[in-house]
């Protein structure tokens, strides 16, 4: 066991645990999803192992996505991807409710199993429900080799080593970066110009970039995150793009630090948690600069009118949610699309630190697996 020890510790190198190694990854992990992915030249992505024919490509008229836990989150962002950018129906299925809800299968369907292990048993059995059912079945996957990568027979893998933290984050962030790939090659098949193609190609290739100006931050969200690591509730809420990073954001907290969160999208604060709120009730509110941010601000200020304590999102240099709460961590400025990622990261180190501040065993959370390998 000792050998063990001394292995894992040399392992996350000057970490104090997998989790924040793994969050300080991400510049390199998402640089290594796009590596050789984009082609500029034709302003689309190159996606080899989807094995997809362009005429193939052309002919997806819907997309079922596949998955769970973060997974299933990733999926939800492909979602808002794959219609807005390529204009394709898309659902996304907890994979036990795919599996076992007799799924409409056409024959230009796409099914995309999303799974970091492959092993989950779920998304295994939502894997072989599609494929029985005649779908063209392309997975993205992290560990080479894992029965879902294999059973898919196609699909891309993420790249982003080994992930040890039973909580995903850098597969996570590389799961949305490859949808977002995907969602620019069948947008290209498509609707988008090529400039258009281009731009959103120069945006992935910065998320890198913006990731590793929200780790600067690291510091100022522990102090934000000591703050609020008595409490034990906790709302997150964002709208479009951001309400998949609130799903997301919430699940990391009550994975690791045992307080209960849920996310909302937050026009359902109104329809539901509204009664709740009060100072022992916060809010982290996704406010980021992005289409729906006046209608995040009007949420912020019912929470503050029912005494309810805000952490807020916000993007650089935003002064408008500034003055109505004094918790505010800032995320650089990009678009709709690429803002869950920076938000994502802000939020993995929130539940981070609020988790080391109440002393839990960050890596190896009570009643959780890495991978869930039966129903
Ligand atoms: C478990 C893990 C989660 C993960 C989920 C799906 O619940 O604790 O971190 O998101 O399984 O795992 P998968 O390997 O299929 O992505």
């Amino acid at each position: 066991a000792k050998i063990d020890w001394d292995a894992g510790q040399a392992e996350k190198g000057n970490y104090p645990h997998f989790m924040l190694k793994e969050i300080f990854e991400q510049p390199e992990t998402i640089e290594n999803a796009i590596r050789g992915r984009i082609d500029h030249e034709m302003g689309t992505a190159i996606l080899n192992g989807m094995n997809l024919s362009p005429r193939e490509l052309a002919l997806i008229n819907r997309i079922v996505i596949a998955g769970c836990g973060s997974s299933m989150h990733a999926g939800m962002l492909g979602e808002y991807y794959f219609e807005d950018i390529a204009g394709i129906s898309t659902s996304v299925e907890q994979a036990a409710e795919f599996r076992y809800r007799n799924p409409i299968i056409e024959p230009n369907t796409l099914v995309i199993p999303i799974s970091q292990s492959g092993e989950t048993a779920d998304t295994i059995a939502a894997v072989r429900e599609a494929t029985a059912k005649g779908a063209v079945v392309t997975a993205l996957c992290n560990v080479v080799g894992s029965t879902i990568a294999r059973e898919s027979g196609r699909g891309v893998y993420l790249h982003a080593g080994p992930e040890i933290s039973v909580a995903s984050t850098k597969a996570f962030s590389s799961q949305v970066v490859v949808l977002l790939l995907f969602a620019l090659l069948l947008g290209r098949n498509r609707r988008l110009s090529r400039s258009e193609g281009n731009e959103l190609a120069d945006q992935i290739e910065q998320i890198p970039e913006l990731i590793r100006s929200v780790l600067l931050q690291a510091p100022e969200i522990k102090k934000i995150a000591e703050r609020y690591a008595d409490k034990e509730d906790f709302f997150y809420i964002g709208r479009g793009c951001l309400y998949p990073t609130a799903l997301e954001g919430a699940l990391k907290l009550k994975e690791i630090s045992y307080i209960h969160a849920e996310g909302y999208h937050a026009a359902e604060l109104k329809h539901g948690p509204i009664s709740l709120l009060d100072e022992r009730h916060p809010v982290l509110a996704l406010a980021n600069d992005i289409p729906g941010k006046d209608k995040i601000i009007g949420n912020i200020q019912e929470c503050r009118a029912r005494k309810a304590p805000v952490v807020a999102v916000i993007t650089r240099g935003d002064s408008a949610v500034r003055s109505m709460t004094q918790d505010v961590i800032e995320v650089p400025p990009c678009s709709r699309f690429i803002a869950p990622l920076p938000t994502t990261v802000a939020l993995q180190l929130f539940a981070y630190y609020v988790a080391v501040a109440r002393g839990c065993e960050v890596d190896q959370p009570r009643n959780l697996a890495k991978s869930v390998t039966v129903e």
